[in-house]
Parts: C-alpha cells; sequence; structure tokens
C-alpha cells in the first residue's frame, strides 16, 4: 500500500521512517485524547519512538501479517489506522485507529475504516475483520456499529491500563456481510 486518495483532500499512505517526527509531534498534541483509551501514549516519549512503531509496522508489512497508515488531511498527518494479526489460514485480522481530537465528529474515522475494509476484503481476500473497543468508548463503538459489524461478545479484562483491567467488546464483520452491504 501506497498512497490512498479517499476524497479531495483526504489520503491514506503507510507510515515510513520519515513520517516520525510529524507523528511524534500529533501523539504529543493529543496525550490527554488519546490516554484513556490507548494507555500506550505515555510510552511515546520522543522522537525514537514514533519511529520504532513505524519500523514495527513496516516489518509487519513486509512479513504480509499487518500495516499501519498514516491518515493525512491537506497534507498534514491526523491520525494513524492500523492492522493487526493478519492469519494466513484463518484470514482474519483486527483493525485499530485514533484521531486527531481536532478533526473528530466528521465522520473521517468512519470512511477510513470502510477504505481498509475494502483492502482486507476485496484485495486480500480475507474473511474476518474484527475491531475491539472499551464498552465506555462510545465514539470508537459507533464506528463498527455504523459500518455493520455484530457485537459478539466480551473479553473480560483484557487490557491493561495502569492498575485497572479493561473490558473490551468484540465486534466482527465478514466478507460476505461487507460485500453484501456495499452492494
Ligand atoms: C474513535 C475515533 C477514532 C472516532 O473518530 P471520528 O472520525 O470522530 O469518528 P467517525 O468517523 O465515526 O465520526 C462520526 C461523527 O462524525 C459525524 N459525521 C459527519 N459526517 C459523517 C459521515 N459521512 N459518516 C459518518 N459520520 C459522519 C457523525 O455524525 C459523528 O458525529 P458524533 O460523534 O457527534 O455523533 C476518535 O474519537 C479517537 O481517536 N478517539 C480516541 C482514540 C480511540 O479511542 N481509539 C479507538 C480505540 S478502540
Amino acid at each position: 500500500m501506497w498512497r490512498h486518495p479517499l476524497e479531495e483532500g483526504l489520503w491514506l499512505q503507510i507510515l515510513e521512517r520519515h513520517h516520525a517526527g510529524p507523528l511524534f509531534a500529533l501523539t504529543d498534541r493529543n496525550r490527554e485524547h488519546l490516554r484513556p483509551w490507548l494507555p500506550w501514549v505515555d510510552n511515546v516519549r520522543e522522537v525514537r519512538d514514533s519511529l520504532a512503531f513505524i519500523e514495527e509496522g513496516l516489518e509487519r508489512f513486509a512479513q504480509g501479517v499487518g500495516y499501519e497508515l498514516g491518515i493525512w488531511l491537506e497534507g498534514n498527518l491526523i491520525g494513524v489506522i492500523g492492522v493487526h494479526r493478519i492469519h494466513r489460514v484463518n484470514l482474519s485480522a483486527l483493525i485499530g485507529y485514533w484521531l486527531d481530537a481536532g478533526h473528530q465528529g466528521r465522520g473521517i474515522m468512519t470512511r477510513v475504516t470502510a477504505a481498509v475494509l475494502d483492502d482486507l476484503f476485496l484485495a486480500r481476500g480475507l474473511h474476518r475483520v474484527e475491531i475491539r473497543v472499551a464498552p465506555e468508548n462510545h465514539r470508537s463503538r459507533a464506528i463498527p456499529e455504523r459500518l455493520g459489524f455484530r457485537m459478539e461478545g466480551i473479553l473480560r479484562e483484557a487490557a491493561r491500563h495502569g492498575d485497572r483491567w479493561i473490558d473490551l467488546m468484540i465486534y466482527a464483520i465478514l466478507d460476505r456481510e461487507w460485500k453484501a452491504l456495499r452492494r
């Protein structure tokens, strides 16, 4: 992947090493916004932590088990969407995402997630895609709900946020369901 235009001024592009500076700046500006849901934010202390994240995504891309895409609006990096754990036998994968606080509420992540689902189901031939979300994260839950995912269950205390354990809701969609919705 590519530079994938979604609409005027909005595109996705695989994160590369030279994006580490802008990615760190974006993360640094959004610490308060991300911390309740993405506790890794406190481990990102300098540009080389963002670089390590990008390199790990490139490694996943090279191995065919995932990728990390930057979301650009009018030339500015405004968020990230990542694909994890592409399973070559089960043809399944997980999606995770985050967006700059100031760009929320415009449907950007819904459109971006739909584009990634097109890539996973139509281009890569996957069978099942999951999104895992904390029950209290209503903004994030709305994305799979809007895109036709089904809530399949709850992983109890599956994520650790400091000294707290967080439940995760599993949302999933199958290739035939996505293709039927796109018709
Ligand atoms: C979760 C997160 C990515 C949502 O991003 P977003 O772009 O605001 O989400 P959406 O694409 O669903 O936008 C929906 C909003 O845009 C509005 N919207 C405008 N045009 C729209 C369109 N064409 N399609 C869908 N929604 C549209 C909707 O009405 C909705 O507004 P509302 O939130 O006031 O109801 C963002 O809040 C975030 O980064 N949160 C912190 C990190 C996080 O929780 N990550 C996920 C961990 S599981």
